[in-house]
């Protein structure tokens, strides 16, 4: 049986469709995307979903409390059989309880090299801050915010010619190539975890 992914998300959806990319030409083999969940059914992401001819579903958010809208979710997820949720700019925060009917099982990407910059606008963050390198980080989700053990990071230079957008289009670059990469080291699961940090093991 392929490895079935979810993918939640609530907005453009570049880093489902690099996920979807990357299984289409084998660079993450065995495995398939068995829904796409959104809690806001105008995200461009769930269109592209649609087009492709995944199963596409619009979860909305709104009016709901966290519990009631995550149960919905999870329920989605497990009716579909998915084993990985990949949170792909998806702009909710997840209940501890949802946190925990996935064990290990959640990742999520952010655009900054966590710990530095959690929240909104990372890249507008680490800009301002005047940082020198700034980049990406997948990493499993936990109970509290981009705080999970990292599985992938990728770094990226901050110009002098630079201005925001510019850099947020050069972390997103990187972003597209960590996400197909923390996929597959996950999936493999050749890898232990030793307090927060991910160590892959040796190949024998
Ligand atoms: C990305 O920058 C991601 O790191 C953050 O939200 C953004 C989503 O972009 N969590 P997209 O919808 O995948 O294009």
């Amino acid at each position: 049986m392929p490895h079935s992914l979810g993918i939640l998300l609530s907005g453009r959806g570049s880093n489902f469709i690099a996920i979807a990319d990357s299984i289409d030409a084998g660079r993450i083999p065995d495995a398939r995307i068995s829904a796409v969940i959104t809690n806001k059914a105008d995200a461009p992401g769930i269109a592209t979903a649609r087009q492709r001819g995944l199963n596409a579903l619009a979860i909305p958010s709104k009016g709901k409390s966290r519990e009631e809208h995550d149960r919905e979710v999870v329920s989605a997820l497990k009716k579909n059989d998915v084993d990985l949720v990949c949170l792909a700019g998806y702009m909710r925060l997840l209940s501890p309880w949802f946190v925990q009917q996935f064990p290990r099982r959640i990742l999520n990407i952010h655009p900054s090299l966590l710990p530095a910059f959690p929240g909104l606008e990372a890249q507008e963050q680490a800009f301002a801050y005047g940082v020198k390198v700034s980049g990406c980080t997948v990493h499993f989700v936990d109970e509290e915010l981009d705080h999970g053990p990292i599985i992938v990071q990728k770094t990226v230079a901050v110009l002098d010619s630079d201005d925001e957008h510019k850099l947020a289009t050069r972390i997103l670059e990187q972003e597209h190539l960590a996400y197909t990469e923390a996929i597959n080291v996950v999936l493999a699961g050749k890898f232990r975890i030793v307090g927060r940090r991910l160590i892959v093991d040796e190949k024998s």
